[in-house]
């Protein structure tokens, strides 16, 4: 059986992880995967999150199964963080929120949904999205096509080509959007941008799944949240993907939340029936300790307020990095304007070079990042940002 299949090539992403790795150059640069780190260059553990583990450690008195849905307190503390407290889907009792193993779980566990509701059904991903996006939604049987998003040629934002393009989807197709800090191309869509784009979804009456991994990256919290709450005031149903790898650093626990909208408290109990049925079939039941980590800070007024200040410092790391390499590309003497990416928000932003100038950096300077150009920003440090605007200068 296994003669009959041919070897696949690395993930473009993950890829790049075992090559840095190997990697002898004490110069060497991550820019690959999306993890913070911090100056050193290292992913540290939040205190917050080594203070709600040894509490766990204390009082967690069972490993018995939790059941499908996951940990009820973490997923009632992640539907407020994702909508707010007050939002009417809450106070209307018309969302059901799931723990899931990470984003890519949420987003798995979604596409199962999707295609319980409608075989085969019909998403549409922003041209570029995130790389794993496409291979995950055609995995569970969806067909994917593009709408028009990030304008290569002007480093901005195809906002009349994507509304143009959302205006033709039909009703019973889903829109994939980033809710925020898109992924690759660091361009967000502004409040009227997306005040523009609820009032498509409404007319059209398609459902916007909502991929939400960098809640707090961005501008904030709330700020970050913004357009999928106007979405969600604005359309019957809608699904949410959420992930904690990020925000609290939790990237190897695999945690994040699956949230769906219904139209009615009874419409969407019979829509969570069907997703605790596609769970069961695919994971059984999420992992528990990620979750657990969350709920208690989350539910800690202490730990809660430290988790914001350790967002914002990494949140600010992040924003300042985006200055710091413009400067020094200035300093550079490099004169193509890279300004652009001070304007974008988030992980990521393409630097604008092509696959051979992506080849160079990682051969000759042991820079790396994904063969698009797209750069991990919080891969920057003061200590490694003059050698990288250095090699970038000498590539161009
Ligand atoms: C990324 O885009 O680098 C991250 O979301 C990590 C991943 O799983 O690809």
């Amino acid at each position: 059986m296994f003669g009959n299949l041919k070897a696949l090539p690395a993930d473009p992403i993950l890829g790049l992880l075992a090559k840095y790795r190997e990697d002898n150059n004490p110069n060497k640069i991550d820019l690959g995967v999306g993890v913070y780190k911090n100056e050193a260059g290292h992913t540290a553990i939040l205190d917050c999150v080594k203070k709600a583990e040894k509490f766990r450690l204390e009082t967690e008195d069972t490993k018995v199964y939790i059941g499908p849905t996951g940990s009820p307190l973490f997923n009632e503390e992640m539907t407020k963080l994702i909508f707010s407290d007050e939002h009417q889907v809450i106070t209307h009792n018309r969302v059901r929120t799931v723990s899931t193993p990470g984003g890519t779980g949420a987003l798995r566990v979604a596409a199962e949904f999707i295609g319980s509701c409608k075989q085969g059904a019909t998403i549409w991903v922003s041209n570029p999205t995130w790389a794993n996006h496409t291979g995950l939604f055609q995995a569970a049987g969806l067909t994917v096509k593009t709408y028009p998003y990030y304008d290569y040629e002007n480093k901005s934002l195809d906002f009349d080509g994507m509304l143009a393009a959302l205006k033709k989807v039909a009703a019973d197709d889903v829109v994939l959007l980033h809710a925020c800090c898109h992924n690759p191309s660091g361009m967000d869509l502004t409040s009227e941008q997306w005040q523009q784009v609820a009032e498509v979804a409404k007319s059209v009456g398609f459902l916007p799944l909502i991929d939400m991994a960098y809640q707090g990256f961005g501008q904030g919290l709330d700020e970050d949240a913004y357009g999928l709450r106007l979405m969600a005031d604005s359309v019957k149903e809608m699904i949410v993907c959420s992930s904690c790898s990020k925000n609290f650093g939790l990237y190897r626990e695999r945690i994040g939340a699956c949230s769906i909208i219904g139209e009615s408290s009874t419409g969407v109990d019979i829509a969570h029936s069907v997703l605790l049925s596609d769970i069961r079939c695919i994971y059984s039941m999420p992992p528990a300790h990620g979750a657990a980590i969350v709920e208690t800070i989350l539910s800690s007024d202490e730990l809660r307020n430290q988790w914001y200040d350790e967002l914002k410092e990494m949140r600010d790391r992040i924003n300042g990095n985006r200055k710091l390499l413009v400067e020094k590309l200035i300093e550079q003497g490099v004169t193509r304007d890279f300004s652009f990416i001070t304007r974008q928000s988030g992980m990521f932003s393409f630097l604008g070079i092509t696959p051979e100038q992506v080849q160079r950096l990682q051969d000759e300077f042991s820079i790396y990042m994904v063969g698009s150009s797209r750069m991990s920003i919080a891969g920057i440090a003061q200590s490694n940002v003059d050698y990288l605007a250095e090699s970038i200068a000498k590539v161009l």
